[in-house]
């Protein structure tokens, strides 16, 4: 399985913020790992056109159930895969305590992009308040069984775990707690989808750095990351990315 490096831009970004993956992709033609960066939706097209031909892959942050329709404001999978995304970020955090998504909701996202041909990236984690009271494993593996979408396998699921607490905060689980997450995400992914789950990226993303990526890779089942902050400069998300092509 080849690791996969994500950014998540986030509200974050325009047009001249093509530049910084200008210069990603300059300085890592040839990466180990998959190199993706999911801008806002307003420069998925530009930034996969721009692209073509290099290493990185585009992504979008979101997408709706449906494919088209009265839906103002919402964009579909075919309308991202049409602008030239490989991925679509789903059920990040943020967007379940922005915009109510359920389990349910970006399991019909999820499912509404693969059929669109592109790979979803099922985000999950739990509060810190969840943490607190010791149930992240339940609240994580609930979170699984309810936004898997039917018709996952290796190559087009990826999950994302993200604390809530981690993200944008500089604090990380300790090593052991991401190790014991993302073993208990492999095994119950196996129940879900079989002999896939082996081969199906699990990212660890929340305040991953230039500075902790790689003690953080050398966690057993961290395939990956998703990062935020420090994907929105080159120089940042790129020894993330050599990071994890060592
Ligand atoms: P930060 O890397 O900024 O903590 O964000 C993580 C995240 O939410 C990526 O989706």
């Amino acid at each position: 399985m080849k690791k996969l490096a994500a950014g998540n831009w986030k509200m974050n970004g325009t047009r001249a913020a093509l530049a910084e993956a200008q210069a990603l992709t300059a300085a890592h033609p040839a990466p180990a790992c998959e190199m993706l960066l999911c801008p806002p939706a307003t420069l998925v097209a530009a930034l996969a056109a721009q692209a073509k031909g290099t290493a990185l892959m585009t992504g979008g942050q979101d997408c709706h159930p449906k494919a088209s329709g009265a839906h103002t404001g919402d964009i579909s999978a075919p309308m991202l895969k049409d602008a030239g995304a490989t991925h679509v970020i789903l059920g990040h955090s943020e967007r379940r305590a922005d915009h109510g998504e359920t389990d349910a909701l970006v399991k019909s996202k999820a499912e509404a992009a693969l059929a669109a041909g592109l790979i979803a990236i099922v985000c999950l984690g739990e509060t810190e308040a969840q943490r607190d009271a010791g149930t992240t494993l339940q609240v994580i593996g609930t979170q699984l069984d309810g936004s898997i979408p039917a018709g996952a396998t290796a190559a087009n699921l990826v999950i994302a775990y993200e604390p809530v607490w981690a993200i944008g905060t500089g604090r990380t689980p300790t090593l052991a707690e991401i190790a014991e997450v993302h073993a208990f995400l492999r095994a119950r992914l196996q129940g879900l989808i079989g002999a896939e789950a082996a081969g199906t990226r699990l990212l660890y993303g929340g305040s991953v750095k230039p500075s902790n990526a790689a003690e953080i890779f050398a966690v057993p089942h961290v395939d990956g990351a998703l990062v935020g902050g420090a994907s929105l400069k080159a120089a940042d998300f790129g020894t993330i990315v050599a990071a994890l092509s060592a």
